[in-house]
């Protein structure tokens, strides 16, 4: 039998290598894989344990609150608050930051997280997952609202798990991006996605089409080009992908390349674009730039933006390095003929 590498046995090897690790980041990321096998768990037994469908309450973004939202927010919060390591949370579901308990000791690491993201799918029985990441905070001090408006780049770790036909965990500590397949027979997360790569060049591009009335001209040019095909300007064919949820779509685009993009767009200019920063953009932008890949709002690089306020909309384009300069390159193009 081939030698099998688990996670916990990857981190404490990566940890090894650095001068002023403690451990403590590895018992931290145990708490939250332990969360996230709960949540596979519960995603996997779906109608059979009732956890399906709405529960009928409004999430701070103004979105109907499926079941699950409610459960897998809660499993993360109660794998993490008690363990000494985590000084706050913020989550997509909740308006403010959520405090350790006062008997529980304040840790050095805030953690972010989208517990149950594409849950629009939830119901459909389609992929959906857990997006988190992790920056240093301030040991023994409650955070602020104002501890976690921090850069992309500050991440110290960002990972998913895809509970899909296998669960997977996608993971960066900012060396390279590595994937885990969760052998459910030993409940153990199994190294199986060695130092992932995006390929430069793919010809696949992922949109909700529906808002094209809504798009800016570059992401306008950029699409009516693909679509185009042989006949147009790129004289080749593009294929379309859309899963409508961003785990899912993130992961296709590390296996195989190609481009998302959920852009700005002119139906709301408080909205600027759907998805969180903290919660998805940031995190997922890390993983993708460490795999190779390019990510942007079309305008600025995902990982510089400062953020304004913690659950902050921003347009996320990303994915292959060439794919994604070129739309970058038709922003500027757009903005600089005083457009
Ligand atoms: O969390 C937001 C999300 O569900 C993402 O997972 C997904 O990429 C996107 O929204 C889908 O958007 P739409 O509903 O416009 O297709
Ligand atoms: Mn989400």
């Amino acid at each position: 039998m081939s030698e099998q590498v688990t996670l916990t046995q990857f981190i404490i090897e990566q940890q090894r290598g650095l001068p002023d690790a403690s451990g403590t980041f590895t018992l931290l990321l145990n708490n939250l894989v332990t969360a996230c096998k709960q949540i596979s768990h519960r995603v996997n037994r779906g109608a059979l344990i009732g956890v399906l469908g709405s529960a009928e309450t409004e999430n701070v973004q103004g979105e109907v609150q499926k079941k699950l939202d409610i459960i897998t927010h809660e499993i993360m919060v109660k794998a993490l608050d008690w363990s000494g390591h985590v000084g706050g949370m913020a989550s997509e579901e909740i308006d403010d930051p959520i405090q350790i308990p006062k008997q529980y000791p304040k840790g050095k690491y805030l953690v972010l997280f989208d517990p149950l993201d594409g849950s629009s799918n939830i119901d459909i029985n389609l992929t959906v997952g857990t997006i988190f990441s992790i920056l240093r905070g301030r040991e023994g001090v409650a955070p602020e609202t104002e501890d976690f408006l921090r850069k992309g780049n500050e991440q110290v770790c960002a990972g998913f798990v895809l509970y899909g036909p296998s669960t997977m965990l996608v993971l960066t500590t900012g060396n390279g991006v590595n994937g885990f397949t969760l052998d459910q027979d030993i409940g153990e997360f199994i190294l199986t996605h060695c130092n992932m790569k995006i390929p430069e060049d793919n010809t696949e591009f992922a949109i909700n089409m529906s808002n094209q009335r809504f798009w800016e001209a570059p992401v306008k040019q950029y699409i009516d080009e693909c679509v185009a095909g042989e006949d147009g300007p790129r004289g080749k064919n593009f294929n379309m992908r859309w899963v409508a949820s961003l785990v899912a779509d993130v992961y296709r685009i590390l296996n195989r390349g190609g481009v998302f993009l959920y852009p700005y767009d002119l139906r709301d200019p408080s909205r600027p674009g759907k998805l969180r920063l903290m919660y998805e953009a940031n995190p997922m932008a890390f993983i993708i730039e460490q795999a190779g890949g390019v990510c942007t709002t079309g305008r600025e690089s995902i990982l510089d933006i400062k953020p304004k306020n913690i659950h902050q909309r921003v347009p996320f384009i990303f994915g292959s390095k060439n794919e994604v300069e070129r739309v970058i390159s038709y922003h500027r193009q757009h903005d600089s003929a005083g457009n």
